[in-house]
């Protein structure tokens, strides 16, 4: 059996042998198909990229019929339980997990990283009050590229691991800092005695010079909160994150289009809408009403649907089990007795059913977060925190591929042929 495919071209009777490689054909081998020598060739349309593989990959498996999850070959059920996020990012960013000695000098190093540059809180204080944390996110990170220009030298091994540990331990002060000026708060240094997310919770809720200990159930299902988002292969933001930097730019203003991309409410956004649209209901009982008007088209069902997963997304099922822990120090967010109605309801209706529509990360995460104090404009933050390895994991692996090249599509244009400029007075 060949491993190929054979194409006839119905305009020429042309026949054309393409190979194929892990089940793929090359999208470039389809430019021999011609009928005139003369032309462009052949190219495949694929608008939002749903059948284009644009990279070869070693970082994360999904099984979307499955739903199945796996970083560097480990299923995301056991990195929530065994792992701790900056386990799981040095997983990410170097393919295997770290001996005790290389976590450890990598924590260290993460916590040596955390603070900000004086003049990216100067930045941040020039926000206003209500400004987006998305908002002030994405520009922030964007800013801190201007205090490392060093950060160019991305092919420069060394370079690029001290640029990938400053993007990772400065994410939180950044999203820390944006909720503080918000709330007219002073800025809490990091404490770098406290791990990865109790070092954030105490700058987000903690008191300048004050020690702060965090509730260990909140901290862990934070922790786990940031593995579970940690990286989700060449979604939205990864593909823009991969984007820009294939024109070489510097991590930091390739992160900050990856954040700009992922704040969307179709994207990262949508667990700040789910939270909007739940308070939206009301109570349970407005819930069929609702469903209704979801079915007739007028709105969508937000935290539900995903464009790979076709079954339950697996990171919603851990998410779910951590929110119960999570209201057993908080009390019960009197909103989850809406979500969980609406999923018991959309899991059997016809329309959710037959388009395989079930809960993503996104619908059970902000009940969490807002029961632990978070507003919903913060939730979209908290997903790129924890995104930032899974973006650089990804945009190193595209740096060292020779296959790469500059991000760069194809269009099939349907405009106005060649026309003479008409002036002013005579349109
Ligand atoms: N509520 C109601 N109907 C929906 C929904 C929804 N949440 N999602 C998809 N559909 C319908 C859609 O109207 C379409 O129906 P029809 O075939 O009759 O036109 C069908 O299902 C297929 O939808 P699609 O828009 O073609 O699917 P997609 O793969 O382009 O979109 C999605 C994926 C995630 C953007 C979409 O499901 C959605 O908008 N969900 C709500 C937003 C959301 O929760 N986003 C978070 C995604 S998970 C975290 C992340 O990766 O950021």
């Amino acid at each position: 059996m060949a491993d190929t495919l054979t194409i006839t071209d119905n305009r020429t009777g042309r026949q054309y042998e393409i190979p194929i490689t892990d089940g793929t054909i090359r999208a470039i081998d389809l430019r021999q198909i011609k009928v005139d020598p003369d032309e462009f060739g052949m190219m495949s349309y694929d608008p939002a990229f749903q059948n284009t593989a644009s990279c070869r990959s070693r970082v994360t498996f999904i099984d979307g019929d499955k739903g199945i999850l796996r970083y560097r070959g480990y299923p995301i059920e056991q990195l929530a339980e065994h792992s701790t996020f900056t386990e799981t990012a040095y997983l990410l960013l170097n393919g295997e997990l770290p001996t005790a000695a290389e976590l450890e000098s990598w924590e260290a190093e993460l916590g040596g990283h955390a603070p900000l540059p004086e003049g990216i809180k100067s930045l941040l204080d020039g926000f206003q009050p209500d400004a987006h944390p998305m908002g002030v996110f994405l520009s922030s990170v964007g800013a801190l590229s201007t205090y490392y220009p060093d950060a160019k030298q991305i092919f420069d091994d060394e370079n690029r691991r001290i640029q990938v540990a400053r993007l990772i331990a400065k994410a939180p002060a950044i999203g820390a800092y944006s909720y503080r000026h918000a709330n007219g708060l002073p800025y809490v240094d990091p404490d770098s005695s406290l791990g990865f997310a109790g070092r954030f919770l105490g700058m987000l809720f903690g008191e300048p010079g004050a020690p702060y200990t965090p509730d260990p159930v909140l901290e862990r299902a934070l922790d786990i909160l940031f593995i579970l988002h940690a990286d989700h292969e060449q979604n939205c933001s990864t593909s823009a994150m991969r984007g820009i930097g294939s024109s070489q730019a510097d991590p930091f203003a390739s992160m900050a289009g990856a954040a700009a991309a992922l704040y969307g409410p179709l994207h990262g956004g949508a667990n700040e809408a789910v939270l909007r649209m739940l308070a939206a209901i009301g109570s349970v009982d407005n819930v069929p009403d609702f469903i209704k008007k979801v079915k007739a088209g007028e709105g969508r069902l937000m935290g539900f649907g995903h464009r790979v997963y076709k079954s339950y997304d697996p990171r919603a099922t851990v998410i779910k089990e951590q929110a119960y822990r999570v209201f057993e120090v908080t009390g019960r967010n009197p909103l989850l007795d809406i979500a969980i109605e609406l999923e018991r309801i959309a899991l059997q209706d016809d329309y959710f059913v037959q388009r395989r529509l079930y809960p993503n990360v996104d619908f059970y995460s902000g009940l969490i977060y807002e029961a632990m104090g978070f507003k919903p404009a913060m939730f979209t933050v908290l997903f790129a925190i924890g995104r930032a390895p899974g973006w650089i994991a990804q945009w190193q692996e595209m740096l060292r591929d020779k296959a790469q090249k500059i991000a760069r599509p194809r269009q099939i244009y349907l405009g106005a042929g060649e026309r003479d400029y008409v002036p002013m007075d005579q349109r």
